[in-house]
């Protein structure tokens, strides 16, 4: 990029706010929103959430958009814009957001392989443990624990390679080609979505699983853990933090609405999450009333990704067509989560051509050899184990810190009424002094609530029941390392612009 070349554009808003909606729309939705809704007093914690994506995650959504936008440059250099000190929370956010990507493309490469898989669903899947036995043992090869490689799981290597190869395609021109692909990896998981939400309601039992997913346990919203569970499901679930906003802004004509664009995306985010619990409790449902056993105990079973790959295939199994309707499930996984895998690909690309004025290519080249390297040891069988646990440190410590750090650096630097005035030159929906108490001050003390709560959980034990060795090594190091490369590459010279 050079001083007399125009930054690249969306070809229209619709492409941007796709692209976002795309982002933000993933995994999360539909495998992690639902039981955490769940595990929180069901209706309840809808009133939390809503509550938190409105106090929280919008505000926070308008800080990253404003700021791109406004600063025309990915989060490094517009933070840099807004004061140099602040560039390295840019640099950490994409490394949070690069370590992310790195496994991501992982559990993408464990869809693709049951996508393989499909045909013969009603064999593997036939019974709940067989689903279990197929996935942890056959796809996965899970090692005895974190430190027992157990050797390289080379069919998962294919479908890792495919997942690169199709990131690399989308991302290759930049806004121009991911434009146009978020028409399609927005819309057909939302098709898809659609169906598999009439089939799920439409079985015996799904009732009695829609009653358990939204029956309000009010006493709840009285304690601390469905709060910090709603902040942290907005955080994750919006993609606030890992870079991908801002770059994605600063891509934007100059006139644009973004006020109205947030509002369509947290809508969006909040929409698909709903309508994925509807789905997948209403199969819960299904599944309870044929093996004559609770809700809650069908529920017990699938806490987090065993719900996508061992419970839902499993359902699947007993229903007519399993194997069309298996792989149109994980074409659906596929399709959701692409989106938002390639978002945090962008986001370190931008980062990198802003930087160093490289071409697209180079820089995305660059982003992904060194992203599918990286991933690499996740592909082993002790990977699932490090997954865990480096996720689980990029999301409760990564993500919260560098939102606060933004918020306060807009907030207090930039300050809050310029953002607002930006905001509403472009929009009709105006924005009151309202969002200065909560970018300044609420928002981030509630990250800082989580990454304190954090701390202490960690303080008490291990994270996960692993050896300490685990997170020392898959958590803090990684941290310790987004850290020192933020200084690194804040400490060298701007050969764009900035120069
Ligand atoms: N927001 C995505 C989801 O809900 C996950 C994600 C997080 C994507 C961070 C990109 C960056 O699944």
């Amino acid at each position: 990029m050079s001083l007399s070349e125009p930054r690249e554009q969306w070809a229209s808003r619709r492409a941007f706010v796709l692209a976002a909606v795309g982002s933000a729309i993933g995994l999360g939705n539909l495998i992690r929103f639902p039981y955490v809704c769940a595990q929180n007093g069901g209706g309840a914690f809808l009133v939390a959430y809503a509550f938190a994506m409105s106090s929280a995650g919008l505000p926070l959504l308008l800080v990253e958009l404003g700021v791109g936008h406004a600063k025309r440059g990915s989060a490094p250099l517009a933070l840099f814009r807004v004061h140099p000190r602040l560039e390295w929370v840019g640099w950490v956010a994409a490394a949070v957001g690069f370590t992310i990507a790195s496994y991501y493309a992982v559990i993408m490469a464990w869809a693709v392989a049951h996508l393989f898989d499909a045909g013969s669903v009603g064999t593997w899947a036939a019974t709940w443990e067989s689903s279990r036995a197929h996935f942890f043992e056959s796809t996965l090869g899970v090692s005895g624990g974190p430190w027992q490689l157990g050797g390289m799981r080379w069919g998962l290597l294919g479908g890792f390679v495919l997942v690169w190869a199709a990131v690399a395609a989308a991302v290759w021109k930049g806004t121009r080609t991911v434009g146009k692909v978020v028409y399609a990896t927005v819309l057909i998981p939302w098709a898809l979505l659609l169906l598999l939400l009439v089939r799920a309601v439409t079985l015996p039992g799904a009732s009695a699983g829609i009653a358990w997913f939204l029956t309000p346990d009010w006493s709840r919203l009285l304690g601390a853990e469905i709060w910090l569970a709603a902040y942290a499901q907005t955080f994750f679930s919006l993609s606030v933090g890992f870079a991908i906003m801002p770059a994605y802004a600063s891509y934007l004509a100059p006139d644009t609405d973004l006020t109205w664009s947030a509002a369509w995306i947290c809508l969006a985010d909040g929409l698909t999450a709903f309508v994925g619990g509807l789905a997948v409790f209403s199969a819960a449902g299904f599944m309870a009333a044929q093996d004559g056993v609770l809700v809650t105990e069908v529920v017990e079973q699938v806490s987090g990704l065993k719900l996508a790959f061992v419970t839902y295939p499993n359902i699947l199994a007993r229903l007519p067509a399993p194997g069309l309707f298996t792989a149109l499930f994980f074409l659906m996984l596929l399709t959701l989560g692409i989106d938002s895998l390639f978002s945090l690909v962008e986001a370190v690309t931008a980062a990198l051509r802003d930087k160093w004025g490289l071409s697209q290519r180079k820089a995305l080249l660059g982003v992904i050899g060194v992203g599918a390297l990286a991933g690499l040891p996740f592909i082993s069988g002790a990977g699932l184990y490090w997954i865990d646990t480096t996720d689980h440190f990029m999301n409760h410590f990564g993500l919260p810190i560098i939102c606060a750090l933004e918020c306060v650096g807009v907030a207090w630097i930039w300050r809050t009424s310029k953002l607002r005035e930006h905001l509403n030159e472009r929009s009709w929906l105006k924005i009151g002094r309202w969002l200065d108490p909560l970018v300044g001050v609420l928002v981030p003390l509630t990250l800082l609530g989580l990454a304190v709560h954090e701390a202490l959980a960690r303080w008490r034990g291990a994270y996960g029941g692993y050896p300490r060795s685990t997170e020392l090594v898959f958590g803090w190091a990684v941290i310790g390392v987004a850290i020192l490369f933020g200084l690194w590459a804040t400490h060298r010279a701007w050969s764009t612009r900035e120069g």
